[in-house]
């Protein structure tokens, strides 16, 4: 995933007298709380040879880390399977931890009275693939036993999601995949497949989401199995031409891009996503219309979201395939879907 928000929340840093958190106000959502300890029981870490700040910047962007430890010159990096407790010690050991932490809060947490820094439990998230095409979403504890001094980890639900990606979207789990076929459809038979799998047509809920599904679509240009290679492929997405943005209605406040369209998926209501450049151009258009959207991937740098006639299997216009969708379904915990 690319995670551009960075340098914006490099930004944000506070500093306390013994701890600092890095806040994040991007939508996944994680904070990074630094403070001081020791790794106790643990199996091998990844070792990095980079400052302790790009460490903690390094964790933030990556769902594998859960905590990272400052041994300066170099750093370790624990994923949730090789952490199982660390000590906790005050400023005078010099020996800095960031956890990475979950929350959906847009501010830095009060660090007199949060239960990972005073005593308490917090619940983190965390992503791993433990096989082939197997991807996991995993929840876990982080309590601090003030009497011990001690943090530990504990595995608590877990998402599988096999062909797929687990993504969270308003607090719940979903496994995602843009779904690629072997022939062009247009969207109603791709619709017609999608309820053979139990699947349902997905929008783009975010830009972070969006990177990914779109270079997702990149990677299959090469996959192509059919008679012959097209150079544009496409993958529709929920998202229908509302009635009153139909050509000869002109441009406006009112139908101005993303507005153009209705929603289905309740869980992304408003999506946000790029445009191929110069799309969606359907008001311009006489008949056929472009009432539904689709997310193009192409080689030649117009990849992004466009409008096309929903009766369009293939464009030979702009050598393009409709492949499939982006498809997904409601994760089930501890059991794979
Ligand atoms: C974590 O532990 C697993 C199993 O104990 C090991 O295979 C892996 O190399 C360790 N390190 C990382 C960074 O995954
Ligand atoms: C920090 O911890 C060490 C070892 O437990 C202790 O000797 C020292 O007094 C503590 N320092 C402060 C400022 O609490
Ligand atoms: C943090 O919590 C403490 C104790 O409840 C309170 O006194 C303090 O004002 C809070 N700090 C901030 C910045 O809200
Ligand atoms: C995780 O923490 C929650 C909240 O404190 C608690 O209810 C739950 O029992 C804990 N689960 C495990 C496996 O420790
Ligand atoms: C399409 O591209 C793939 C990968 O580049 C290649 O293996 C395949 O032979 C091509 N198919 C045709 C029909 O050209
Ligand atoms: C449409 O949106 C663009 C970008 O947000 C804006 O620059 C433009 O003025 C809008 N056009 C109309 C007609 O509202
Ligand atoms: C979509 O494609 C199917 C299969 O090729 C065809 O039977 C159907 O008429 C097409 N529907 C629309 C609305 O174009
Ligand atoms: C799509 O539907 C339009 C009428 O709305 C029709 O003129 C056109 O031929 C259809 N195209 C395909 C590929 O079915």
């Amino acid at each position: 995933m690319n995670f551009s928000g960075i340098l914006y929340i490099a930004m944000l840093f506070v500093t306390l007298e013994f701890e600092i958190s890095i806040c994040s106000l991007n939508p996944n959502d994680y904070q990074m709380v630094v403070t001081y300890g020791k790794p106790s029981k643990f199996t091998t870490p990844k070792i990095l040879t980079i400052t302790f700040d790009d460490c903690v910047q390094e964790c933030w962007s990556d769902p594998t880390c859960v905590l990272v430890y400052d041994t300066s010159p170099s750093c370790q990096m624990f994923n949730l399977a090789n952490i199982t407790t660390v000590q906790k010690l005050n400023s005078s050991s010099n020996s800095r931890i960031a956890f990475r932490t979950y929350s959906t809060s847009s501010t830095c947490p009060n660090l007199t009275t949060t239960p990972i820094l005073v005593g308490g439990t917090i619940t983190g998230n965390t992503y791993y693939s433990p096989g082939t095409n197997l991807e996991v979403y995993q929840e876990f504890n982080v309590t601090l036993n003030t009497k011990t001094s001690t943090w530990s980890f504990t595995s608590t639900v877990y998402y599988p999601c096999l062909y797929m990606l687990p993504m969270t979207r308003g607090g719940k789990v979903y496994c995602f995949m843009v779904g690629m076929t072997s022939s062009c459809m247009n969207k109603t038979a791709s619709l017609a497949f999608l309820g053979t799998t139990g699947y349902t047509l997905m929008g783009i809920a975010n830009i972070w989401e969006y990177e990914y599904f779109k270079n997702t679509a990149i990677s299959y240009l090469s996959l192509q199995t059919g008679s012959k290679n097209y150079t544009r492929i496409g993958f529709w997405i929920d998202g229908v031409r509302k009635t009153s943005c139909k050509y000869p209605v002109v441009n406006s406040a009112a139908c101005n891009g993303t507005n153009e369209f209705t929603y289905s998926d309740k869980t992304a209501p408003n999506p946000v996503f790029e445009w191929v450049p110069g799309q969606p151009n359907g008001l311009l258009n006489n008949p056929p219309n472009s009432n539904c959207l689709y997310l193009r991937a192409s080689n030649n740098g117009e990849s992004g979201v466009d409008d096309m006639p929903c009766n369009y299997s293939v464009d030979t216009t702009l050598d393009l395939c409709m492949y499939g969708a982006l498809m997904g379904t409601p994760a089930n915990p501890n059991a794979v879907s």
